[in-house]
């Protein structure tokens, strides 16, 4: 068996830097390898699509210090969901006005800490929420989250945040009479949207109430278009700025000129700098009749991989076999939850000498993993992140 880097050369995606570094390094636990370099120039391709649009980076999706100092140098704005990643980023020498409270459900000790750190922009889609705005954070932008009917993406957001549209101008309306100042709408598309294209119904709807608020007479300054830049997770996606720009030109045609628009990409800034070092634990089949083998990784649903749920997020291995044939294989985690399988529905093809010991490379899962990770679920180490 040839288990050398060389069997990559005729691979039809490359290796990426962490992944070389993964198949060259010994790791004792799936640990998630960063590279803050790819960080560095997505942030340039999506802000070069985006054009006159500030990026907020949704920290949410990958907070490591490494990767909020890289975005601070290179000019980010950050969207932070709590009084942790408020502070994460001014740690990291971000200034308050580059941070935004992005979450509609706050704590009132943390708006009121918020403010006292210098925060001045706050998301809200409830009376209650601006109520504790106004009290704690007085006069502070605002900026009112809208639902939006379920897109096309891979990841839907739900109905959990966001205020349906007949109660925008109404919390416009209180957000005024509270002494706040709002400034205009929010709304997600849903996260890990494939095309460009599937952001005109979503854009068409926010439009109609950016319309009715304009005709009250309000004088809105800005749309916060939330995040669903896609990672490639082995279906064609459009590049950063080539898809940036598409719905910048979307925008435009519905809008008009906003003065301020901003992004919050969270996967479509992180996931392609990321690659988790995983290990095969065990190759068996439940029955000599069993058509799939099952395959057990060192890593599951509770250590990182939780958007594998409904098999939504379809991630990419690699390993040092992937010259040799291949066949399906249901994917599973280590522990001892019966919810921890990741891939069975659809199985994976993955090569049919694969055996315990074997290192597993997944790819592209910068965004959305280690935060994900139980902090000792059935005694599993949380996933542990290292950065080149
Ligand atoms: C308010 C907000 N903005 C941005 C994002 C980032 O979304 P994505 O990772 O799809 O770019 C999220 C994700 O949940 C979010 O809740």
């Amino acid at each position: 068996m040839t288990t050398n880097l060389a069997d990559f050369a005729n691979r039809s995606t490359p290796l990426s830097r962490v992944e070389e570094h993964i198949f060259a390094t010994h790791f004792d636990k799936p640990t998630l390898v960063i590279d803050t370099e790819i960080v560095a120039r997505q942030y340039e391709a999506l802000a070069a699509g985006l054009g006159h649009a500030t990026i907020h980076y949704a920290v949410k999706a990958n907070p490591a210090r490494e990767i909020i100092a890289t975005l601070v140098r290179a000019g980010s704005h950050f969207d932070a969901a709590s009084r942790g990643e408020i502070e994460l980023c001014l740690s990291q020498g971000a200034t308050p006005d580059q941070v935004s409270f992005g979450n509609t459900i706050k704590k009132v000790s943390d708006i009121a800490w918020a403010f006292g750190a210098g925060i001045r922009l706050f998301a809200a889609d409830a009376e209650e929420e601006l109520e504790k705005i106004a009290e704690n954070a007085p006069g502070s932008s605002v900026y009112i989250r809208l639902i939006v009917d379920a897109s096309e993406a891979d990841w839907p957001l739900s109905r959990k945040f966001g205020c349906a549209r007949d109660k925008a101008l109404s919390l416009l309306e209180m957000a005024v009479s509270l002494g706040l100042t709002p400034v205009g709408f929010s709304f997600h598309v849903g996260s890990q949207t494939r095309r460009a294209s599937m952001w005109a119904p979503t854009l068409d709807q926010v439009a109609a109430v950016w319309q009715a608020a304009k005709e009250a007479g309000y004088e809105l300054s800005l749309l916060n278009i939330g995040g669903g830049f896609p990672a490639f997770y082995g279906e064609a996606i459009d590049g950063p700025r080539v898809y940036a720009a598409e719905v910048m030109k979307l925008i435009e045609e519905r809008f008009g000129h906003i003065p301020h628009i901003m992004a919050e990409p969270g996967r479509g800034m992180v996931a392609h700098a990321g690659a988790i070092a995983a290990e095969v634990i065990l190759v068996s089949k439940k029955s000599e009749a069993d058509i799939h083998r099952w395959v057990y990784l060192d890593i599951g649903r509770f250590s990182g991989l939780a958007e594998t749920e409904g098999e939504a997020i379809r991630y990419q291995f690699a390993t040092l076999r992937d010259h040799e044939p291949k066949g399906p294989c249901v994917l599973a985690g280590p522990s001892c939850d019966s919810a921890d399988v990741l891939y069975e529905k659809r199985p994976v093809e993955l090569p049919m000498g694969l055996k315990s010991g074997d290192k597993v490379v997944i790819r592209n899962c910068g965004a959305y993993t280690s935060t994900y990770s139980s902090v000792g679920f059935n005694g599993f180490p949380p996933l542990d992140v290292v950065v080149i």
